[in-house]
């Protein structure tokens, strides 16, 4: 590697560090959305490790039950950029520097409840660390859209958390993660918990 190129690498890693640095004594916020609950699991899973607050995303509408149904309208709201109505959001972003922001995955881009979200603020001097679950198939242009809607927040290195389980193969996803929830259960796997204590350095929180 010539020493240009090789400069111009450490300048893009650097660009994409992963932790909140010393932002991390700031006040910081989980923001999520879920349709089948795995989200909630990873949010769930950060907010006990660090104590931070969940905010949960609702749309006015629901969106369909049934699977199939579900990924046409899916498809109708990733070529039109359609952005759900929200649910009235209480958030006072002055008081946060740090937003986690968990997304599922759908048609290979982010989810459009997420996307109205991030459509309803200015995020500007906001660090947001993206946080996308998914069936293994990859991210899409999930954090194109994500800079698109935000483009005055500081982006931190995303990361991908994949669950086997998939709701075109267990079409009562959301019902088996509510009975996981009442029975004081997780989906997330070593993997998966390793994996978020390494991103985030939980060591270095608060509560720690
Ligand atoms: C309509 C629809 C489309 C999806 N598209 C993708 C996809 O393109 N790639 C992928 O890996 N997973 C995809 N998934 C799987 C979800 O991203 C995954 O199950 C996610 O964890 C669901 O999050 P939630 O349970 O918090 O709603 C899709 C799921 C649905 C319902």
């Amino acid at each position: 590697m010539k020493r240009r190129d090789f400069l111009k690498f450490s300048l893009l890693s650097l660009a994409s560090v992963s932790s909140f640095g010393e932002d991390l004594r700031a006040k910081s916020l989980i923001v999520f959305y879920t349709r089948s609950l795995n989200s909630y699991f990873v949010a769930d899973f950060i907010s006990l490790k660090t104590g931070f607050d969940m905010l949960k995303i609702k749309t006015q509408s629901p969106y369909p039950q049934d699977y199939d149904e579900m990924v046409k309208r899916v498809l109708f709201e990733k070529q039109s950029g359609f952005k759900p109505a929200l649910k009235p959001i209480s958030l006072r972003l002055e008081g946060f520097k740090n937003l986690i922001i968990i997304s599922p995955i759908w048609a290979m881009s982010l989810a459009s409840p997420i996307r109205s979200f991030l459509n309803s603020f200015d995020f500007k001097g906001k660090n947001i660390m993206p946080i996308f679950t998914n069936a293994g198939f990859g991210v899409g242009n999930a954090l194109n859209i994500m800079k698109q809607e935000c483009p005055n927040a500081n982006f931190l290195a995303h990361i991908e958390l994949s669950f086997e389980l998939f709701e075109r193969k267990i079409r009562n996803l959301r019902a088996l993660n509510l009975a996981k929830i009442k029975a004081k259960q997780s989906i997330l796997s070593k993997e998966d918990e390793q994996k978020l204590h390494a991103h985030l350095e939980f060591k270095s929180f608060k509560k720690f």
